[in-house]
């Protein structure tokens, strides 16, 4: 064991209070923690449901011309209705698990890829050890078993690599899929259901002259996080949704590594959102346009029946200002969104001529430019009888009063220097937890995101999508810096912090406060940036629950 390891560890018992005992015997914390490895079934666990999800290297059509090398992840189920995981066909991505509230899961996850990887089921409420936590990566050949019962109410999450330093690469290669959650509550309001409950999951990439995809080239797409120049629905290009004159539910995911969008219809009409990342929220919104962080979800109600047949219409995302730069090398790029707000000129000018200015150039698609995301034509009659849901589900308010810090919110600061991202002005160390990470389990706390809302963030003002395991949590405020409220006017109508959240779009001079419950199961929880390369750059940590 090195030396490092045995600082952090006596650090962290220091903190924790784990037993001089298990420090004696145990050769690392995660089996100090008795977390080790699950690699075997426990007796005790009475699966509803049993699948087996294989993660492989293969190679699959996507465009003419020759196959793409992706990493899939292929599943099967063991046990339980054969609907428990369904297939987007030809797709990259993995099977979506449709799983229903209450239900006890069994997933075994064999590893055949030749690197080492790990699962993580976004959003969904289990045990520390069941998280996916990298800590838990198995090699070539192993396999690990995941046992969890459904806390979640009914919902889209969905499952993704979170491997140590390669989250990005790895999901990037096509290590995802959707989690879909169902419950009594929700199948009682009876909204568009089977195929007019259609799953989008966007993400953006990269392919060269033969079909294989290309991840980061250069470091500085690395800071700014990874940006494609094709738009992918479902895994697809060129995806179009043929629809019939009814009303339609649809689920949206950003998939996509680091790619913000501003999602409005092209024909004017508003956006409806019925739901988010944790489920349905208490009544549509309707708004000009929808923001859409990595991770997040949005889900929509949209109406065709007035449409004529043979119409098309188009999600796009919308022009916004993403970054401000100021100060230091990003000098002169400041002001109205760098990274091409206008139609992704502002890139152009201003740049140092080999960094940015090369990185910015070769992408057609800035981040805050404008570009179609999704196809839609309607096709077909219909009859449909699904009315304009008024109320959705109610939702029970987290209260400021219940929680154990109301009057200290903890405060995790989002900044970046050089060539790091950092939370609290700490990066990722595997069994590395401070004092102020310690939480004691079965409590509300007030907590808050700043992104150099109290404090300039430096040289570089960049939006991070903030995540954090285990529950999900409550919005309850946004404050913005004077400095930044004009760009932020840019997106601020598209926010939906109502109902449950699990990731949050901070941007530039924002603070964002919330309330998050830490109930039920103790050990490690992750919280991080899921622009995923500021993930595998550092922007990570764990929170130790006990
Ligand atoms: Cu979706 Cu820790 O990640
Ligand atoms: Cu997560
Ligand atoms: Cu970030």
């Amino acid at each position: 064991m090195t030396k490092e390891i045995n600082n952090q560890r006596r650090k962290f018992m220091q903190y924790a209070g784990v037993t001089a005992t298990a420090v004696a015997t145990c050769p690392s914390l995660a089996q100090a923690l008795n977390m080790g490895t699950s690699s075997r079934p426990s007796a005790n666990f009475h699966a509803d449901v049993e699948i087996e999800l294989t993660q492989e290297a293969v190679k699959i059509p996507i465009f003419k011309g020759p196959e793409t090398r992706i990493w899939k992840v292929f599943g099967k189920v063991l046990k339980g209705s054969p609907d428990t995981i369904s297939e987007i066909p030809g797709s990259y991505l993995g099977p979506t698990l449709n799983f229903q509230k209450g239900q006890k899961v069994r997933i075994y996850l064999k590893n055949n890829l030749p690197a080492h990887s790990i699962l993580h089921w976004h959003g969904l409420h289990v045990p520390s050890k069941m998280d996916g936590n990298p800590m838990y990566a198995i090699s070539h050949g192993e396999t690990f078993v995941y046992e969890f019962e459904v806390l979640n109410r009914a919902g889209t999450y969905w499952y993704h690599a979170h491997t140590h330093s390669v989250t990005a690469k790895q999901v990037y290669s096509g290590l995802a899929g959707l989690i879909i959650v169902s419950d009594e509550e929700e199948k009682a309001l009876g909204l568009p259901s089977g195929k007019y409950d259609v799953p989008i999951v966007i993400q953006d990439r990269n392919f060269d002259s033969r079909n294989q995809l290309v991840y980061i080239t250069h470091m500085m797409q690395r800071m700014m996080g990874f940006l494609g120049d094709q738009i992918m629905i479902n895994g697809k290009p060129d995806f179009v949704l043929p629809v019939e004159k009814r009303s339609y539910r649809l689920r949206l995911l950003n998939g996509s590594n680091s790619r913000i969008y501003k999602l409005a219809w092209d024909d004017g009409s508003p956006v409806t959102v019925i739901g988010t990342d944790g489920g349905l929220i208490e009544k549509p919104e309707s708004m000009p346009y929808v923001m859409l962080a990595p991770a997040e979800r949005r889900e929509l109600w949209i109406d065709f029946s007035d449409k004529p047949i043979g119409t098309e219409l188009t999600l796009r995302s919308i022009p916004f200002e993403a970054s401000s730069m100021h100060g230091g090398m990003m000098g002169g790029m400041g002001g109205g969104g760098m990274m091409g707000g206008r139609g992704g000129m502002g890139m152009m000018g201003g740049g140092r001529r080999g960094g940015m200015g090369k990185m910015m150039s070769g992408n057609s698609l800035p981040l805050g430019g404008e570009y179609s995301v999704l196809k839609v034509k309607i096709v077909k009659n219909a009859k449909s009888n699904d009315s304009f849901p008024k109320r959705l589900t109610p939702i029970t308010p987290l209260r400021l009063s219940d929680s154990i810090n109301a009057g200290k919110p903890r405060t995790i600061t989002l900044s970046m220097r050089r060539m790091s991202a950092l939370l609290n002005g700490r990066s990722y160390k595997m069994d590395d937890i401070r004092p102020d990470e310690v939480i004691p389990v079965n409590t509300l706390q007030l907590m808050a995101f700043d992104n150099g809302y109290s404090r300039s963030m430096g040289m570089m003002g960049m939006p991070h999508p903030m995540h954090l395991h285990g529950e999900q949590f409550q919005i309850i405020k946004r404050e913005v810096n004077s400095r930044h409220r004009s760009a932020h006017a840019s997106i601020s109508e598209g926010l939906v912090d109502s109902g449950w959240k699990d990731t949050v779009l901070v941007m530039p001079g924002e603070r964002v406060t919330f309330l998050k419950p830490f109930n039920d199961f103790k050990g490690m929880f992750m919280y991080h940036c899921h622009n995923l390369e500021h993930e595998d750059m550092g922007m990570m940590r764990d929170f130790l629950i006990k």
